[in-house]
């Protein structure tokens, strides 16, 4: 079918959203169907049933929703759900989505407190367990466990298991990483974990799958101003409806929840582990292939590395914009360039889901290689 928007692109390498298998994109073109309609109540736990296996939210006993609206909803609901004003929260920041997390907080009139860290390398574990310690006044941190515009992976269980011990709530974005690494909330102590459809989980983007802790929601009705109901923005709205009656806060998208359906149904067939499995070897070769082009990966070493996207330094005199036009126009494939404070610096090459298969790395890795030879 012929697609204006995406204009001679064949393949998605961004960083999300990332391609959608054909299964997906036909669940996604289904006949609309009315959201109180017996099918569609039935669909909506079904999906959320198949999500709480993804999250393997079972491990701590959490509540998995399915928000309407991305990524960002659940970020900025987790934040202005719990946090009162004037509160203390500490915000893990070595990326452009680290600091989103601080914004949020001050925008409930609540003070962050950093713990920066460069873009290109993760947090040091005993520095981070000694500013938790030192700031046991806060009540809660925020994580951010792939920050997707520098190709990093967080490791959120030691810092969480240590805030758990300190008595906060812990709030941690898997939007880049659930679905395509390994990410345990229930295991991690984490109080509230914050997805996306469009990227690992490889659906549209429009819905924010997220685990909720028992924790988390004594806060949320603790909260001193007043608990945030009646808004687009509350969890607790989402706990009355879907989790006491079965009932909407307000009309969902039954398409996407066809298209997230059919995405969760493709990763349990495949079994999450492969999947998991899968991502970390495509990473492995776009790293290799990378560094055997001559490019530098942006992190610093390995070991930060996130098996779902790579971001790699962007060679002196290449222009980011011009390469990415080039592969896009002479293959038809899709990479990523840098975002807010890192572009200029970084190429990206998603492989999230769909996307995370060798045949699609391959073509992408040739394409790239042979547009930075046709420069020289
Ligand atoms: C780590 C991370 N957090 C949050 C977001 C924002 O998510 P969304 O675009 O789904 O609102 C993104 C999007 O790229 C992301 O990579």
């Amino acid at each position: 079918m012929w697609n204006k928007a995406r204009d001679g692109i064949k393949l998605l390498m961004t960083a999300g959203p990332v391609e959608i298998s054909p299964r997906v994109l036909s669940a996604l073109a289904q006949p609309a169907i009315y959201h109180y309609y017996k099918g569609f109540v039935d669909l909506f736990e079904e999906t959320t049933e198949k999500m709480a296996k993804v999250f393997q939210a079972n491990m701590g006993e959490l509540d998995t929703l399915i928000l309407q609206g991305e990524g960002v909803l659940g970020l900025e609901a987790a934040v202005v759900c719990t946090v009162n004003p004037g509160e203390k929260v500490l915000v893990f920041e070595n990326g452009p989505f680290g600091k989103w997390f601080g914004d949020y907080v001050k925008n409930v009139g609540a003070e962050p407190v950093y713990f920066h860290e460069d873009t290109n390398r993760g947090f040091d574990t005993s520095k981070a367990i000694e500013f938790l310690e030192r700031n046991q006044d806060a009540v809660a941190m925020t994580l951010v466990h792939c920050e997707t515009p520098a190709g990093l992976l967080n490791p959120p269980v030691e810092l969480c298991r240590k805030a758990k011990s300190l008595n906060m709530l812990t709030i941690v974005d898997c939007v880049a990483s659930i679905g395509g690494a390994e990410f345990l909330p229930g295991a991690w102590g984490i109080d509230l974990a914050i997805g996306a459809s469009q990227k690992c989980l490889s659906s549209a983007a429009g819905l924010t799958p997220m685990t909720v802790s028992k924790f988390a929601w004594e806060m949320m009705e603790k909260r001193k101003k007043n608990p945030v109901r009646v808004s687009y923005l509350s969890l607790l709205d989402w706990k009355d409806t879907w989790l006491q009656s079965k009932k909407f806060p307000f009309t969902p998208f039954t398409a996407e929840v066809n298209g997230l359906s059919a995405a969760l149904d493709e990763i349990l067939e495949e079994g999450l582990d492969n999947v998991i499995q899968r991502h970390k070897e495509v990473s492995q070769y776009v790293r290799k292939r990378a560094m055997e082009i001559g490019l530098k990966l942006w992190p610093l070493e390995e070991k930060f590395c996130s098996p779902t996207i790579t971001a790699l330094s962007l060679p002196e005199r290449v222009d980011d914009a011009r390469l990415i036009q080039d592969v896009a126009k002479r293959y038809g494939i899709l990479i990523g360039g840098g975002y807010r404070e890192l572009k200029g610096k970084v190429l990206r090459i998603g492989h999230m889901g769909y996307s995370a298969h060798m045949p699609f790395v391959s073509a992408t890795m040739d394409a790239l290689e042979s547009v930075l030879k046709s420069y020289n």
